[in-house]
């Protein structure tokens, strides 16, 4: 297969769609991203950014960062935050985002998501091909509302989360 099919593979796979805040020197950012779960006991979770990326030298410094998984009434922040560059702007002044204090780490949380998960860098991997920073992370608190659903990312397109399946 051509190098341009196989750029494909990666994409058929349905992923979260979370914004990745982060803080430190008096200094945030976020950056829309996706993340994966590793296990529930310890709770632990992967995402990879990129090193070219404001968020990265943030998180870099701080060692913690907020996942919060945006909600399908959320579609234009997830399409802000993965269009900016921080080094450009302040995101959460330019897009107006309201934010709340975390309890266990410095960065900010978004206020109207599915859910915040406040983390903590484990371990990182940084030899991968293309750029790309992988940070395992330990969940040390989180909020969540019940009412809200969160997006799908899939093929380059947004999804909305359907019904359940019932066996
Ligand atoms: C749906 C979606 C998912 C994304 N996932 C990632 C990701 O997992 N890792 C990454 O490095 N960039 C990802 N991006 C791109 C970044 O969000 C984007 O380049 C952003 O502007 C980086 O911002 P920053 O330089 O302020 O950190 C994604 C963008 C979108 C729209």
């Amino acid at each position: 297969m051509s190098e341009q099919s196989l750029a494909k593979a990666p994409l058929q796979l349905p992923c979260s769609v979370v914004i990745i805040s982060a803080k430190a020197d008096n200094r945030q950012g976020a950056m829309t991203a996706t993340a994966m779960y590793i296990s529930q006991t310890p709770p632990l979770l992967v995402v990879s950014i990129s090193k070219t990326f404001a968020t990265y030298q943030l998180i870099e410094k701080s060692k913690g960062f907020a996942i919060n998984v945006v909600a399908d009434t959320q579609l234009d922040l997830s399409r802000q935050f993965g269009s900016v560059h921080g080094y450009e702007v302040d995101k959460f002044q330019e897009f107006g985002i309201s934010t709340e204090s975390a309890s266990r780490i410095g960065a900010p949380l978004i206020s109207g998501c599915f859910a915040n998960l406040e983390c903590q860098v484990k371990s990182s991997l940084w030899e991968v091909e293309g750029n790309h920073a992988v940070y395992v992370a330990e969940v040390l608190a989180f909020k969540m509302n019940e009412k809200l659903k969160p997006l799908v990312w899939l093929n380059s397109q947004y999804f909305e989360v359907g019904a359940q399946c019932r066996i």
